[in-house]
């Protein structure tokens, strides 16, 4: 039986969901507008996952590079999406990225700069000029801390003790959320006139991730689908190509770009620089994309290191370079494997690192078409198509962040009435209910790593329709599984009640990304299939997912003159899927 739980009701004005950098700079924006904001999440909100965003963030600031533009920029970040990044969102963020910076600067962001004062900016892949604006490689660390100091200065409340687990909606209208506490259990009732969507991707539904094991577990997903949203490309996941093989279970943890950025080398088992073979301009700054498939073809054709790996060597480069740009990776080698950078390369492979598709939004505002539900951050989708830019997402959740504030802002105010769904309450609280009486033999953490085995098995850098095929049974079997879990919370708190939650969500985005991944019958950007190993100029547009078996298409516009003219081909040449 479950004792009466205690329920707190709270009111606000609009809702922030997730702590990371989107929604705190969100909920800056509105508190600046004197806007009633809570942010709640599930994680510290000194250490929310964008404290793992590592080598940057991009604005065509030409302090390095005079002849940088934010068109340029658009163009580059258009071109490396394979022409799904949707070009009104990809205007939007570029040419308002100086203006993210400038908040930064203003809220005290402790960029790396040249000894003059300018802001220095770094070469990132397949960016035509250095634009990527950086902290040693703790980039993403200095703007939780920049932004969680300028949300203390505002007073604005954060409850980071609180797992969500429904968006409150009444005839597609959103009036509130529902969740509880990961400490005391106690459940939360909040009604908000809006709710702002900024809890994250889903690549910890993959084994070897950037991710932590409560993070990015395909929360925003569920809970805008279930709400009545829609998700775009959930297929499109980019697997970074340096990830950390060991410790286990630290397996995936990210070793920045900025290694390669510096002048890092890749090579395979038998020493040989690969990448010539693979993009012999670009080399080890060729687009994610490229380096990830070029990685994992070396290994699967034997090439690789002992440990299944390839190497990537930085030990060239001075080791004042070393402590001043690349301090982090640094500190995490000597921590988890006790190897010194400065003297022995690093051995890596690809990692599940970011979430390009994501809740289905409108270019101008992040309105996922619930009305008074955004999307934000890693959570949305529209910007990065079938290959994301390094330092593309810091600069989207700034500028992004700043916009969708403003417009919950105003949807707030013009509020006349809002009505409410008892049974959408109800059923909010049952599903919690249900869970804690839950004493099934099925345990939630095994059923996780089942999934993650599966989407690595069938979903990871290649994949084909065999695989998709089977992929899709294996989950059909978890999901028989999951009705007799057991969920067992104890004196430590709740989290096994957050697992249970976790894997309900895991399960959704995993069926979204295999179902899309199975009617994508190309290879394009990360998205390599064995059986299609061909660019099919008819699939240039988005994938939409309503639910199991409800996929759309939707076209994408067409790119503006003033950015088509400066983008380059795309050459697949050298991309080896077979
Ligand atoms: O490699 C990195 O530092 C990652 C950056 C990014 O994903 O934007």
């Amino acid at each position: 039986m479950v004792d009466s739980p205690t329920e707190r009701q709270l009111a606000t004005s609009v809702l922030v969901v997730g702590t990371g950098g989107a929604g705190l700079r969100a909920a800056i924006e509105l508190a600046e507008r004197g806007v009633e904001v809570l942010m709640v999440g599930k994680r510290p909100k000194a250490d929310a996952h964008t404290t793992l965003a590592a080598g940057g963030i991009n604005a065509a600031l030409s302090t390095m590079d005079a002849e940088d533009s934010w068109q340029q920029h658009a163009a580059d970040t258009i071109t490396e999406s394979y022409l799904l990044a949707r070009p009104d969102t990809v205007r939007i963020v570029t040419e308002n990225a100086a203006r993210g910076i400038e908040d930064l600067e203003r809220w005290g962001m402790p960029f790396a700069r040249e000894s003059d004062g300018r802001i220095s900016q770094r070469f990132f892949g397949a960016h035509t000029y250095r634009r990527t604006s950086f902290a040693g490689d703790y980039t993403g660390l200095e703007i939780q801390r920049t932004l969680v100091n300028r949300a203390a200065q505002l007073g604005i409340r954060i409850i980071d003790t609180c797992y969500v687990t429904r968006i409150l909606v009444r005839d597609n209208v959103v009036f509130g959320a529902y969740g509880f506490d990961l400490e005391s259990g106690d459940r939360y009732g909040f009604r908000a006139d809006a709710v702002i969507l900024a809890a994250g991707g889903h690549t910890r539904i993959w084994r070897r991730t950037s991710s932590r094991r409560d993070e990015n577990t395909g929360d925003s997903f569920r809970l805008a689908v279930l709400a009545g949203g829609r998700i775009r490309d959930p297929e499109l996941v980019q697997f970074h190509p340096s990830g950390l093989i060991e410790p286990e279970n630290s397996a995936g943890t990210l070793v920045s770009e900025a290694a390669r950025g510096e002048g890092g080398i890749l090579r395979n088992g038998e020493g040989e620089r690969f990448m010539k073979r693979y993009d012999p301009e670009r080399m080890e700054l060729s687009t994610r994309d490229r380096v990830a498939l070029a990685a994992y073809t070396e290994i699967k054709e034997g090439r690789g290191t002992a440990k299944g790996g390839v190497w990537l060597d930085v030990s060239h480069l001075p080791r004042e370079t070393i402590m001043r740009r690349l301090p982090r990776v640094y500190q995490t080698m000597l921590e988890l494997q006790m190897l010194d950078i400065t003297r022995d390369p690093i051995e890596i492979a690809p990692t599940a690192h970011y979430s390009m598709g994501g809740v289905w939004v409108r270019a101008q505002d992040h309105g996922t078409g619930v009305e008074g539900l955004y999307a934000i951050g890693e959570a949305s989708s529209g910007l990065h198509g079938a290959n994301r830019l390094g330092g593309n997402s810091l600069i989207e959740l700034l500028v992004y962040g700043r916009i969708v504030g403003e417009a919950a802002a105003r949807y707030s105010a013009e509020l006349s009435v809002q009505r409410r769904s008892h049974g959408a309450l109800a059923e909010a609280r049952a599903e919690i209910d249900t869970l804690l009486t839950a004493d099934g033999r099925e345990n939630v953490r095994a059923l996780q790593r089942a999934l993650r085995n599966t989407m690595t098995e069938h979903a990871g850098v290649v994949r084909d329709a065999a695989g998709i095929s089977a992929g899709l049974s294996e989950l059909d079997e978890i999901e028989d599984r999951m009705a007799d879990i057991g969920v067992h919370p104890d004196a430590a708190g709740f989290q096994d009640l957050a697992h249970a939650f976790d894997l309900k969500s895991s399960v959704l985005a995993a069926r979204a990304t295999l179902e899309a991944a199975l009617e994508r019958r190309e290879t394009r950007g990360c998205h390599n299939r064995s059986d299609y190993p061909a660019l099919d100029p008819r699939l240039r547009v988005n994938l939409v997912w309503s639910g199991p078996g409800r996929l759309e298409r939707e076209e994408i516009p067409a790119v503006p003159e003033e950015i088509a003219r400066l983008m380059r081909d795309v050459s697949t040449e050298g991309k080896l899927v077979e």
